[in-house]
């Protein structure tokens, strides 16, 4: 069992916890995740390890509720327990030897980008960080993205923090000023990613994202999170989730996307009946 120490609400539907998993905190780096289950009956949920401590043997996940197992998760409380936290998966990215980057985040992917910015930094490097949401009160983790950025761009739909925008307005004024950077990692909505990697690709500038494909086993076996990359099948969940976003084919993404998000809304109609 996984007892959660701390839990807090960064914004309406999304959760911070705080858990006790020495063995996951000491192998855990930039870019892994998680599957957690709440119970024997529980859906397996992946989950972005949002930050860790080595010392005090604790990881950082963050999530927000969307359906029935999200909300499951939502509502466990500081000295609940996950039954399995299975981890960390997937491939860590590479964070030494940078000496400028960009960092843009869109609402819940600021939670994966934070523990990335946090390593560039550690490892001596200039980082910009650009994070976006719908309003000023979906907005997380600006805080920790202050501590961690020599400067901190903030973009809202609605204008109600920051410039009324996107990420991506922002990130085509630094460039168009001529701004030089040497990585530029984006998470967010696929929508989100496919702008950036547009924008970037114009300017040559190397550019990392990181998909968060339906995942089922997080094994490489169900097939549930293939993409095409370079024209290549791809896992996200063995091969990524970070991939080179000049090579990935974000409409097959969005795409499917919207083939789930058709079918969820199916099976919710069902459920009504
Ligand atoms: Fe099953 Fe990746 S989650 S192949």
């Amino acid at each position: 069992m996984y007892k959660i120490l701390d839990k807090n609400k960064l914004a309406p539907e999304i959760v911070r916890f705080k858990v006790a998993a020495p063995e996951v905190a000491t192998k855990a780096k930039p870019g892994h995740f998680l599957i957690v289950r709440v119970d024997e009956q529980a859906e397996r949920i992946p989950l972005t390890i949002a930050d860790y401590n080595r010392d005090k043997g604790t990881i950082t996940i963050i999530i927000q509720e969307v359906g029935f197992s999200s909300r499951q998760i939502c509502n466990l409380d500081k000295g609940d327990a996950f039954l399995d936290l299975v981890g960390p998966l997937g491939e860590p990215i590479e964070t030494k030897d940078y000496d400028k980057v960009v960092c843009i985040g869109g609402g819940l992917g600021n939670a994966p980008l934070y523990p990335k910015a946090k390593s560039l930094k550690e490892h001596g490097a200039e980082v910009v960080s650009i994070l976006g949401a719908q309003t000023a009160e979906k907005l997380i983790l600006e805080e920790e993205f202050n501590e961690v950025s020599d400067k901190l761009y903030i973009a809202t739909d609605d204008g109600s923090k920051g410039k009324e925008g996107f990420v991506t307005d922002i990130l085509e004024e630094l460039l168009e000023a001529g701004e030089e950077f040497e990585l530029a990692i984006a998470i967010g909505p696929m929508i989100m990613m496919k702008a950036v990697s547009e924008l970037t690709a114009k300017y040559n500038l190397e550019t990392m994202v990181s998909l968060n494909s339906l995942m089922i086993d997080g094994t490489g076996m169900c097939g549930g999170c293939r993409v095409t990359v370079a024209g290549e099948t791809k896992f996200a969940c063995v091969d990524g989730p970070a991939f080179d976003g000049h090579l990935v084919d974000f409409d097959e993404q969005l795409r499917r996307q919207q083939f789930y998000k058709e079918h969820e809304a199916k099976v919710k109609e069902c459920d009504h009946i």
